[in-house]
């Protein structure tokens, strides 16, 4: 069969972390692996009296194609959300997607050809190193620190793949409470990466799944509504918001770009379904939004504490984690020479499981991370899931220790 595959397929794997997942399902596992969020914020009652309604009284509209761009009143309530948060686009610079993961798809096809080389952080969101993988691009993996991206390191790949002749077209971001490391960009990173695409002429995108779920800190402006020259493509879905079964996103950019991306989703898809954009459109429209915002945030926001709180009292030394401020993960670093890969049987025996770090960098390095979802468990899970986790983590360390010595 392989000699029918094109060479993009070829290069296309399974992602090894759905494979993992698949193991961390049993019910009597304490999972932190899965990237989903707690349907107990899905508003499920509200959306299931606006399905009926539509399904009955608009069925004509509701259960028929729609336009590529997408339902015109969603785009109109997300233009809404977007000003609300300093960003200014109008009906031509916004698109519907079937979630943000086709918008990655859609950029990936729409911006890369064979060999061009795209900015990522160090560590960074699978789906997104799929998506341009699959298109031949080579990733370019940029540390993270604690507040964004290590400009200086970047300012000198990029000078010396210039020098190299190499071909970069966007660097990718996620500047709010990062998947997987959970780290937020300050506004002066945000601001120094804002300068470099300028000086270099690169695009930028901005993947934005989590930004409205920030449960501490103070805000800071995204890329985009920082951005003066139209270089920043932002993706704003509404799958931790409101929920991933809808398929809803948004992409933001300047008329070019969504002519463009257009053009490319009529042949991935013809549109978004109408349906699943009548559900969104109406909740944004009859629903207390932002209220409904914020009790999610509250919901996160304890478990966040809980996991923080369990880590302090169970971890041994020398493990160390991130404290986000937001979203649904924190990342833990784990001393050198322990394999979270070769760990996560001995979790499994625990029951308990995570998601392993190094599928997250492009580099092949991060071994010795792993990814912690808090959106999943229950306060009292979390509590007893590190726990077990706790004593996988000593009992390697010692391991470690054994054979360092022999
Ligand atoms: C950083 C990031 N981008 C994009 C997505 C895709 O989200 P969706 O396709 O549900 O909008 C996710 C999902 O976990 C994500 O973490």
């Amino acid at each position: 069969m392989d000699r029918f595959f094109s060479q993009r397929a070829r290069n296309v794997r399974r992602s090894v972390l759905r494979e993992l997942l698949k193991f961390t399902q049993r019910p009597e596992i304490i999972s932190f692996a899965g990237g989903t969020p707690d349907p107990g914020t899905f508003p499920w009652e509200e959306l299931a009296d606006i399905a009926a309604r539509e399904i009955r009284a608009n069925y004509a509209r509701s259960l028929q194609y729609s336009t590529t761009e997408g339902d015109i009143g969603l785009r109109r309530e997300l233009l809404e959300i977007a000003r609300a948060e300093g960003i200014r686009a109008d009906l031509e610079e916004i698109v519907i997607t079937t979630a943000s993961q086709q918008g990655l798809d859609l950029i990936a096809k729409t911006f890369l050809d064979p060999g061009d080389v795209v900015y990522v952080e160090l560590p960074t969101y699978i789906g997104a190193i799929q998506a341009f993988r699959a298109m031949e691009a080579k990733l370019v993996g940029i540390h993270l620190e604690e507040d964004g991206m290590d400009l200086d390191a970047l300012r000198g790949r990029i000078a010396a793949d210039k020098a190299r002749g190499e071909r970069a077209k966007f660097i990718y971001v996620i500047p709010d409470f990062q998947n997987p490391a959970g780290v937020r960009w300050s506004e002066e990173k945000r601001l120094g990466l804002l300068d470099i695409a300028a000086e270099e002429d690169l695009l930028v995108v901005e993947d934005a799944p989590y930004r409205p779920l920030r449960f501490a800190g103070d805000p800071v402006p995204s890329l985009k509504a920082l951005d003066r020259e139209g270089r920043v493509i932002f993706l704003f879905t509404l799958s931790k918001i409101l929920a991933p079964g809808l398929r809803i996103a948004a992409l933001i950019g300047s008329r070019e770009v969504v002519d463009k991306i257009v053009a490319m989703k009529q042949a991935a898809d013809l549109c978004t379904p109408a349906l699943t954009q009548a559900l969104a459109r109406e909740f944004l429209r009859r629903h207390d939004f932002e209220g409904h915002v914020e009790k999610i945030r509250a919901c996160y926001r304890e478990k966040r504490d809980r996991m923080l709180d369990a880590l302090e009292r169970y971890m041994p030394e020398g493990v160390r984690w991130t404290r986000p401020e937001g979203g649904l993960f924190l990342w833990v670093t784990l001393p050198e020479g322990v394999d979270t890969e070769r760990m996560f049987p001995k979790a499994l025996e625990r029951k308990v499981a995570y998601v392993i770090g190094a599928p997250f960098f492009v580099d092949g390095t991060g071994r010795n991370t792993m990814r912690l979802s808090f959106a999943i468990a229950t306060p009292e899970e979390i509590e007893e899931g590190i726990r077990r986790l706790a004593e996988v983590v000593k009992e390697e360390l010692a391991a470690l220790s054994t054979t360092a010595q022999i």
